[in-house]
């Protein structure tokens, strides 16, 4: 059965000077979840924002706050991010040594624990861990910045992620995330997307409700 389509703009692409009005903007827009990007300098190069903006975002939507951690050591983030009001929370595989243990403990907290894959990462690196994942969130750009190009390689990998999911029958988001956009998102929701983050593609024009439900709308008939 086909799952329903989430919009999950990103608010790296927002004007962070003005971010308690951008988040409202996205909600009023009609987004599903605000995905929001941490980056610690060192998992990738540029460093964010962290639990403290989440924290200060959550006055200002009710909707689910998407927590995509870009970061080495996230176990380490997970209670702040937890008790900063997060709804979700994924950490990457290639972060983590003891990923079942790290997921284990996102839902030990009562939030919806997600694992990430890089491009180059296999989507069989979390064929074990599936018991305890609530959310698959595909990279199809190489994390780190907003306004990438979508790879079109990764197409194959959701495939399969949708395929290794139906196969385990796991209710799981497969979440795909950089360079989804008007041209491209068609091609991800074929493939067995339901969950789409979209930075640049939102933040980046001029009427955010009519981006997202354009995207919504591409989304749903593919
Ligand atoms: C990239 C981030 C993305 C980013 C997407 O490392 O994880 O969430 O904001 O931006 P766009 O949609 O512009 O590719
Ligand atoms: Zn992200």
């Amino acid at each position: 059965m086909k799952k329903q389509v989430i919009i999950a703009p990103s608010i790296l692409s927002a004007d962070f000077a003005d971010l308690g009005n951008e988040v409202r903007a996205i909600d009023e827009g009609g987004c599903d979840w605000v995905h929001f990007d941490v980056m610690d300098g060192s998992f990738v190069p540029p460093i964010t924002i962290g639990d403290n903006v989440c924290k200060a975002i959550r006055r200002h939507t009710e909707k689910p706050i998407d927590v995509h951690l870009m970061v080495n050591h996230p176990e380490t983030q997970i209670e702040a991010f937890a008790k900063a009001g997060a709804d979700i929370i994924t950490v990457h595989q290639e972060a983590c040594v003891h990923l079942e243990r790290t997921l284990q403990f996102i839902r030990s907290l009562g939030k919806k624990a997600g694992v990430s894959l890089n491009p180059a990462t296999p989507v069989s690196t979390i064929q074990h861990v599936l018991h305890c994942v609530d959310l698959v969130l595909l990279m199809s750009v190489n994390p780190g910045y907003g306004g990438q190009k979508y790879i079109h390689a990764v197409t194959d990998k959701i495939r399969e992620a949708r395929a290794m999911l139906d196969a385990a029958g796991s209710d799981a988001w497969l979440e795909v995330d950089g360079g989804v956009n008007a041209e491209t998102i068609a091609e991800v929701a074929g493939a067995g997307a339901d969950v789409f983050v979209a930075g640049s593609a939102v933040y980046g024009k001029p009427d955010y409700a009519a981006a997202i439900a354009e995207l919504r709308a591409i989304a749903e008939r593919a």
